[in-house]
């Protein structure tokens, strides 16, 4: 903005004009206006260029690191410069962990670069389960005058893919168990206040998610600063398409002028969150299967390079086993290929890694999107639960081959499913969004977050579905399920067994310092009737359904549905007791209605209304129905199966907030949130 300014006395006056009437510009819901933070920067005419840090960790082991600052200077200013930088390390308590300084003359209207190399003995390693996170504050200086300040994060850690081993974080070979997200937060739509992404997140995170796809272009990065904190690995994607277009005013017609800028800006303002491990530069692009995209694919990896040595590039192929196939030329100058969909052409019973597997060893293969288990939250369709043929058994199938296959071979990295969270659009009347995560728009788990818990966690844990509320129904038999990394689980209904189902596949009992194929697998081979869930059916009669959980014969977790009675009353919950005070800061309030006895009542669709007192307003409110047709922005939402949430931001003003939530028939429910 330099060159249009005014400085001095004289006013700026700074206007920005959207304009977003070319529709339809996305697959998704891409919201419009300015939807993410913005930042005017003032700074003195010596200064760190914009994005001009890059911090690496060449060395990253336990007893040592060695940390490489990358600093450039621009100096804008008429006169030559003599510029020191200084840098010092800080750990998270802020203490002095490393420090070093350099001088450099640099004349007028010139940028230089300094390179300076700090050791840091014994230090704590930036990992998925402890997300250790340093800093490096950067001081420019214009002789002894101090100019510029800029801090950088640092998270020392060291990655590596490889074609036999997947993926290894500081020597350890791990596997990504990922999701895809968009970028919407749900009713808060595009604009997303960084605590509605804190508690998305902390719940991938207790499904057991270490892996996030930023589909299909770079996140916001305060949702990278979460990813950071919280030890999330993400795969960071900037294209939807490259030329050839899937959409009228897509970026296509924007991608020979800026396709290199946007490339550059994504990996130059990304590539110090330790969490990004991958760059993604396309999403099913079109040209995969034309010799054309080769052309543009090298175009792109040598950019990405050029700007970040330190991590892989892929992009998500979804025609390698296509009629018109991905070419061979094309997939060979990817660093880790991207499958989506490994079983969608697969005609045999394999997936299509295997087959590329013995055609190409050298390959490194990561599942850059495939099959997820999800449905609307709380709805059921008992007739289809019990054939092995209906949608539901599908999808499963589908997922436990994926799943069953995706543990068992180290050569693929990991996987990111279709998606982590439901998100706006790209649906079909009269749903206004996609039910296929296992995490509904609201945020709440559906019984499918339960079957990725327990694949990706080792704490005992089991759950039961559908609920078991069927009046008018007695005697019918109903399909029970259950989810589980126990090896084994019994299940009661009013203190009878139905017996005690055995997992052929458990989590439990595996060596996680060893490799998922070098396990001794026969041992974990036992008749079963499913290979990731366990399943009875069960004649309803109302009460109490029970299972129990075992390991080596040892119960290590239960669970018990009963049946509701009528809604009585609302149960409201916060995610936090105390927001901050900054007009930006969220809390999450969720309803859920009860029975007189405080049994959760599944089918209870009342109207609530939400009323704030206090310094807060309501941002958003939904059940995560799909087809719920009432507005986001309202003090009032329909409960769906049983639940919905009211989104309530703080304003510049301290003090208490008070929410209450009521419903005719239903005794009201409140809770008090602190504003500091
Ligand atoms: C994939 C695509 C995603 C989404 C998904 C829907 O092929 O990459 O963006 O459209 O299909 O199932």
């Amino acid at each position: 903005m330099t060159p249009y300014l005014h400085f001095g006395e004289q006013e700026n006056v700074l206007a920005v004009r959207v304009d977003n009437s070319q529709q339809p510009d996305a697959r998704w819901y891409s919201g419009s206006g300015i939807y993410r933070h913005v930042w005017l920067t003032i700074t003195d005419g010596l200064h760190v260029a914009h994005w001009g840090t890059f911090v690496r960790t060449p060395l990253a082991t336990e007893p040592l690191a060695r940390v490489e600052l990358l600093t450039q200077i621009q100096n804008e200013t008429d006169s030559a410069k003599n510029c020191t930088v200084v840098i010092v390390i800080v750990d998270a308590e802020g203490k002095l962990v490393g420090e070093a300084q350099s001088r450099h003359p640099i004349a007028s209207s010139h940028t230089h670069e300094f390179v300076q190399r700090i050791k840091v003995i014994q230090p704590r390693l930036w990992s998925v389960d402890d997300p250790y996170l340093y800093r490096v504050q950067s001081l420019v200086k214009d002789g002894e005058r101090v100019v510029d300040e800029y801090e950088t994060p640092l998270g020392i850690r060291e990655i590596c893919f490889g074609a036999d081993q997947g993926f290894l974080l500081n020597g350890h070979r791990i596997k990504i168990d990922g999701v895809c997200l968009h970028h919407d937060g749900g009713c808060v739509g595009a604009a997303v206040p960084e605590s509605v992404w804190e508690r998305r997140l902390e719940t991938l995170k207790a499904m057991g998610c270490s892996g996030i796809r930023s589909s299909h272009y770079p996140p916001s990065p305060e949702f990278l600063d979460v990813c950071d904190r919280m030890g999330f690995l993400v795969m960071d994607e900037n294209f939807d398409e490259w030329r050839m277009g899937k959409f009228q005013y897509g970026y296509h017609d924007h991608f020979d002028e800026w396709t290199v800028h946007d490339t550059v800006s994504m990996v130059r303002r990304d590539r110090n969150h330790p969490s990004v491990v991958i760059w993604s530069v396309g999403n099913e692009i079109s040209e995969q299967t034309v010799p054309e995209g080769v052309e543009i694919l090298k175009m792109l990896v040598d950019v990405v390079h050029k700007e970040d040595p330190t991590r892989p590039v892929t992009s998500a192929c979804d025609n390698i086993e296509a009629h018109v196939p991905a070419t061979e030329a094309f997939l060979s100058a990817l660093d880790v290929v991207g499958y989506n969909y490994v079983d969608r052409w697969a005609e045999r019973r394999e997936l299509c890694y295997s087959v590329d597997r013995q055609r190409y060893p050298k390959r490194k293969m990561i599942g850059t999107e495939n099959v997820s288990v999800a449905g609307v939250r709380g709805e059921y369709d008992l007739e289809g639960m019990h054939g092995w043929r209906g949608p539901y058994h599908t999808r499963m199938i589908r997922a436990e081959q994926l799943w069953k296959f995706t543990r068992l071979y180290d050569y693929v990295a990991g996987d990111f499913m279709w998606t982590g969270i439901d998100y706006l659009g790209e649906t079909r009347w009269p749903a206004k969004n996609t039910s296929c995560g296992p995490i509904d728009l609201c945020g709440f788990p559906k019984d499918e977050f339960y079957f990725y818990q327990s694949q990706w966690t080792d704490a005992p844990m089991l759950h039961l579905f559908p609920h078991w509320t069927w009046s008018g129904r007695e005697g019918e038999v109903i399909p029970v399920i259950c989810y589980t990394n126990c090896d084994r689980v019994e299940l009661f209904l009013n203190g009878r067994s139905f017996g005690e189902q055995i997992l052929a596949f458990p989590r439990y009992g595996m060596d996680p310092s060893k490799g998922w194929g070098e396990q001794d697998w026969m041992s974990f081979v036992r008749p079963t009737t499913a290979d990731l869930h366990l399943r009875w059916t069960v004649p309803y009669e109302p009460g109490v359904l029970k299972a129990v959980g075992r390991r080596d014969g040892e119960v290590v977790c239960e669970q018990e549905i009963v049946t509701a009675g009528t809604a009585a009353q609302i149960k409201l919950t916060s995610d936090r007791e105390a927001i901050a005070v900054d007009g930006r800061d969220v809390v999450h309030l969720t309803v859920q209605v009860l029975d007189v006895q405080g049994h959760p009542v599944p089918t209870a669709d009342d109207l609530i209304t939400f009323d704030v007192q206090g310094p807060g307003r309501i941002v958003g409110v939904d059940n995560g129905n799909p087809i719920s047709h009432e507005p986001f922005q309202s003090n009032r939402r329909r409960a769906s199966s049983g639940l919905c949430l009211a989104i309530v931001q703080s304003t510049a003003t301290p003090g208490m907030l008070q929410v209450m939530a009521s419903a005719a028939g239903l005794a009201a429910g409140s809770v008090t949130v602190q504003t500091h």
